[in-house]
């Protein structure tokens, strides 16, 4: 989705601009754009493409000032052009805009305003907010009331942020709905305006989360923060304790290869302070103070969408069997609109990495209205899906850049594994024994992960014979069902093969008639209560031709025999099984991607953070 950034400070506002939206590409966008108060007077650049050549430009004609507007366009309403990307101006060239999200109401606007002989230079929907405050402001004379009313009239879910001349001191920011977060960044005498933590993390860790409908008014040394009806709202602070150097990719090729490769210190970042192995217990103060007595709650509903929704799956496993309480784990998007049955005894729990999901954050929304009990396990501190909830689990990931998931898949397993611990404790469901076993199983875990990854070699291996292929079969059961299918998207997101991933089950109602030397099978088959299952499923790959890759126990020899090729993985309780099996398909992914020369961290049509529907 797109990325803002803004600045105002002694600094030159392009260079601080163009750094923090090169840290945002990663979000995905087709277009780029900046916009400096240079002596007085609005200066814009922008092009279509790659931030190269919005910086190329700048070269060529150079902008300076100390305040100023910057932005990356993910294209949704008119093409990827110059002139559709952002800053947007409006006739009088004192007032310009950048915008994330939709105006569901740009076309009612757009006709009002035409009408009154306003010409548009674009065909985005952002163009009108920029007429509406020069439209308003030429009857008020007040610019931060034409801004104020200006936001009032757009339907929808965004963020916009507004530059204007007749006021070079200041910056204006509004968000709306649960689309398109804002984070303001304080520092000494200067003041940071982006869409996401990493475009400002390397200025300052001092963050300001704007809420839905409200409006700030940014200066030089601070912001003043108002709901849309102009009452003052206190702001509250956050410390980001992200290092800087974590949203950097140092000696990696990629960011995706950079973050499967710090798994091993998420498992012990996850897992510090939480678990204690002396007494055996698990502690989650984050969620002691959201709920008095668990008991009252006799159902639970897991909420998320991609990655996130998988690791949702694996949590149902781990949540019913430690604290038998039954769950559903139901896609964001499908939730909000299928009218839930969801009351005060049901507990719904979000899991998002960027906390700022658009289908999320409605899916909480609709059940926190429904009277539900509302949790999330979510990323970035501070975002809109940890402040909504009753009460959250931070993932301790630090800040994921790659466009496809890994680490912020690994952390919510461990996460949701510990909330099954936790809550069935509270609940009486777990003997001590299991609950001393279950705990201690996880204190080898982060060095289970990173033996995962001395595979890489032999996964490159493996990976030369995906290279070509155009379909893939993913196949798992039980708690790595959902591997199958994080195994699966992992290889579609980045190196575009189709692949699909099935309950293996359920192979031979349909799936199996796919078999054949040309369809590779990447089949899970660890040593877990569904290994024998497993076994039979692969065995009959094998009958019908089929290339095997099998993710498999170490010293299974058994299994050696029947494969074609073989990526180990050590013995893990099975519980916890999930967190190393997924690293060699992620490796596997990013190796095959690489072959094929796609672009890993930007895959093609794919966003970060979906904040529109
Ligand atoms: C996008 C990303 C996925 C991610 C999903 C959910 O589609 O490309 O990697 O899993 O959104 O994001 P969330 O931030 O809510 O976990």
């Amino acid at each position: 989705m797109c990325g803002i950034v803004g600045y105002i400070g002694p600094r030159d506002a392009t260079a601080v601009i163009l750094e923090g939206l090169t840290r945002l590409e990663y979000r995905g966008y087709d277009s780029a754009g900046i916009a400096v108060l240079d002596e007085g007077q609005i200066e814009i650049r922008r092009d279509s493409g790659k931030l190269e050549r919005l910086k190329s430009l700048i070269q060529q004609c150079p902008l300076h000032g100390n305040i100023g507007i910057g932005h990356t366009r993910w294209a949704t309403h008119g093409q990827p052009s110059a002139r559709n990307a952002h800053p947007h101006l409006g006739s009088t060239g004192t007032i310009t805009v950048v915008h994330n999200g939709i105006i569901e109401n740009q076309l009612t606007i757009k006709e009002e305003l035409s009408r009154e002989g306003i010409r548009f230079n674009s065909d985005t929907d952002t163009e009108v907010i920029v007429h509406l405050v020069e439209k308003e402001f030429r009857q008020s004379g007040d610019l931060a009331e034409a801004f104020r009313k200006t936001i009032l009239r757009l339907k929808g879910s965004h963020a916009v942020v507004m530059l204007s001349s007749e006021e070079p001191e200041t910056l204006y920011t509004a968000r709306i709905g649960h689309g398109g977060g804002i984070v303001l960044g304080k520092g000494e005498g200067e003041m940071f305006i982006a869409s996401d933590i990493p475009a400002i993390l390397s200025h300052t860790s001092d963050m300001i989360f704007l809420e839905p409908g409200q409006i700030a008014v940014v200066g030089k040394t601070g912001a003043e923060l108002y709901t849309l009806s102009g009452k003052i709202v206190e702001e509250r602070v956050h410390h980001v304790a992200w290092e800087a150097g974590s949203a950097e990719k140092g000696e990696y090729q990629h960011f995706m290869l950079k973050e499967i490769y710090e798994q091993p210190q998420v498992a012990v970042d996850t897992l510090s302070g939480r678990v204690d192995f002396s007494s055996t217990t698990v502690h989650l103060s984050d969620l002691d103070q959201s709920v008095e007595n668990l008991d009252r709650y006799n159902r639970m509903v897991i909420t998320a969408c991609g990655t996130a929704s998988h690791a949702g799956m694996v949590g149902k496993v781990l949540i019913e069997n430690f604290a038998r309480i039954p769950v559903e784990v139901d896609i964001a998007s499908e939730f909000r609109y299928r009218d839930p049955i969801v009351d005060g005894n049901t507990i719904v729990l979000a899991i998002s990495q960027s906390g700022e999901t658009a289908d999320t954050l409605a899916a909480m929304a609709e059940a926190k209205q429904r009277g539900a009990l509302i949790w999330s396990i979510v990323n970035v501190v501070g975002s809109q899906a940890m402040r909504s909830a009753h009460g959250s689990l931070s993932m301790r990931a630090g800040p994921e850049i790659g466009v496809a998931s890994t680490k912020a898949y690994l952390a919510p397993l461990l996460d949701l594994y510990l909330l099954g611990l936790w809550m069935g404790k509270q609940r009486g469901t777990l003997s001590e024994e299991k609950m001393k076993s279950a705990v201690l199983a996880l204190r080898n875990i982060p060095e289970l992960v990173a033996s995962c990854l001395y595979q890489e070699s032999n996964i490159r291996k493996v990976a030369k014979r995906l290279e070509q292929v155009s379909h893939c079969l993913y196949l798992g059961r039980g708690i790595n069902m959902p591997t199958a299918y994080e195994g699966a998207l992992k290889l579609k997101e980045i190196s575009y093969i189709h692949a699909e991933a099935y309950p293996a089950g359920e192979m031979k109602h349909g799936p199996i008639a796919l078999i054949d030397k040309d369809m590779p099978v990447i089949a899970l088959v660890p040593r877990d209560p569904w290994y024998e299952k497993m076994l039979n499923q692969v065995q009959q790959v094998r009958a019908r031709g089929g290339y095997l890759i099998v993710v498999a126990t170490e010293g299974d020899d058994q299994i050696a025999d029947i494969a074609d090729e073989v990526i180990w993985v050590p013995e893990t309780p099975w519980r916890l099984s999930p967190v190393t099996t997924v690293v060699p398909l992620q490796l596997l992914a990013y190796h095959t991607a690489v072959l094929r020369g796609a672009d890993v961290d930007q895959p093609r049509n794919l966003a970060k953070s979906v904040t529109v529907e």
